[in-house]
């Protein structure tokens, strides 16, 4: 009795993702069992080795698989030998769609001995939320006259009122939830159809939430700002294509790509919710051992508080954190720890925490 049990489809995927989920699940299943927690994970072999196999990343009926569990733990897809666009489209993109992941969140924080590459950024704390399912990545548009002089592309981006709405309603949320602040990412200056129309729509959806004041930023103007300024945001709210390349401006500003964390929501719930941690397979550490398996950790504690438990989400945030204070560090972050080793200092304090 008490315990909560949550069914979760586990895709480790290419590369590190097989030495980073590993490590996750060692420090999840620690935390878990202290909460009263029970994960039960379904390990699903999919990704590149399936590709080669099958000429598919996933089985026909993989999408109805996914929608059985209660959420998703991806590590990393993408090989050199196969294109990133199959690998993109192939799993992650028909994963996002189908289980209307429409938001993108990515929270970008310093941490403890994770030294940022600019000097004097102070201590930055924010949130990116991306559309994740609209917008400039569409499939409307074609080529033609391909290989002549007349070639061309055309690419389509859409944007609805509700996906538009639904994005902005979930960031003011979350700004209410936090400083109150929140900046939206536009461009409807050049780009005089699609980026007015995200304008009125975020504004208006911002006038059930008094509390939260919104400012539209030029995304040109803003990545500058979030180089020079990141301490002042709190919230950014961006279409898919300006949330992609902010969310990891601001991740690179905070030290390490191995260390992001991200989640793929489908915040009412109706279908499961997908983490996984921002960088990819690295294939050129791949099988060393030495990758750092926080952001695959942090997306796991991401993970727990949508399920439902942010005490334990928090225990393993503040056990990640407790290991990098106090000195232990993988090779990215200028230590000697395996991934092994660091993951064994974060058991340690999930245990000291407990
Ligand atoms: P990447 O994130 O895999 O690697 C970029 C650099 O960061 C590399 O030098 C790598 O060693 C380092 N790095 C990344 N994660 C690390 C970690 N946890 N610990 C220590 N160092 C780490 O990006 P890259 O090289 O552009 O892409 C490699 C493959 O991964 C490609 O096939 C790409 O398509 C795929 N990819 C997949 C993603 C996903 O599954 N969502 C996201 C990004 C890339
Ligand atoms: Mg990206």
């Amino acid at each position: 009795s008490g315990v909560s049990r949550h069914r979760v489809a586990v895709i480790a995927g290419d590369g590190i993702g097989q030495e980073v989920m590993p490590a996750a699940i060692d420090c999840l299943d620690l935390v878990a069992g202290l909460h009263g927690l029970d994960l039960d994970w379904h390990h699903l072999d999919w990704g590149s080795d399936h590709y080669r196999a099958h000429g598919r990343m996933l089985p026909v009926d993989g999408l109805d698989i996914l929608a059985e569990h209660d959420a998703i733990f991806l590590g990393a897809v993408g090989v050199p030998d196969i294109p990133d666009v199959e690998t993109l489209w192939g799993l992650l993109i028909p994963i996002r769609r189908r289980f209307e992941q429409y938001v993108n969140l990515r929270p970008v924080r310093t941490l403890p001995g994770v030294r940022p590459p600019l000097a004097d950024s102070g201590p930055i704390d924010l949130v990116v939320v991306r559309e994740n399912n609209e917008g400039e990545y569409s499939e409307i548009g074609g080529r033609m006259y391909r290989g002549l002089p007349e070639e061309f592309a055309v690419q389509e981006a859409v944007f609805t009122r509700r996906g538009v709405e639904r994005v902005a309603r979930y960031a003011a949320r979350l700004a209410a939830s936090r400083g109150g602040r929140l900046t939206s990412a536009t461009k409807s200056n050049g780009i005089v159809h699609t980026m007015p129309f995200w304008d009125e729509v975020v504004r208006e959806a911002l006038a059930d939430f008094p509390e939260v004041e919104l400012r539209s930023e030029l995304i040109d103007a803003l990545a500058a700002s979030l180089v020079l300024h990141p301490a002042r945001y709190d919230v950014i709210v961006a279409s898919n294509l300006f949330g992609d390349i902010l969310s990891d401006l601001a991740g690179a500003i905070t030290g390490s790509i191995g260390v992001a964390p991200s989640a793929n929501l489908n915040p009412e719930g109706r279908h499961p919710s997908m983490f996984e941690p921002v960088h990819g397979s690295a294939p050129d550490i791949a099988g060393q051992g030495v990758a750092n398996p926080v952001g695959q950790i942090w997306s796991g504690a991401m993970m727990l508080d949508a399920l439902g438990h942010p005490a334990a989400a928090a225990h393993l945030v503040a056990a990640f954190e407790a290991a990098l204070a106090g000195g232990t560090r993988t090779r990215d972050l200028g230590g000697r720890a395996s991934t092994t080793a660091f993951t064994e200092a974060v058991r340690g304090h999930v245990e000291d925490l407990a």
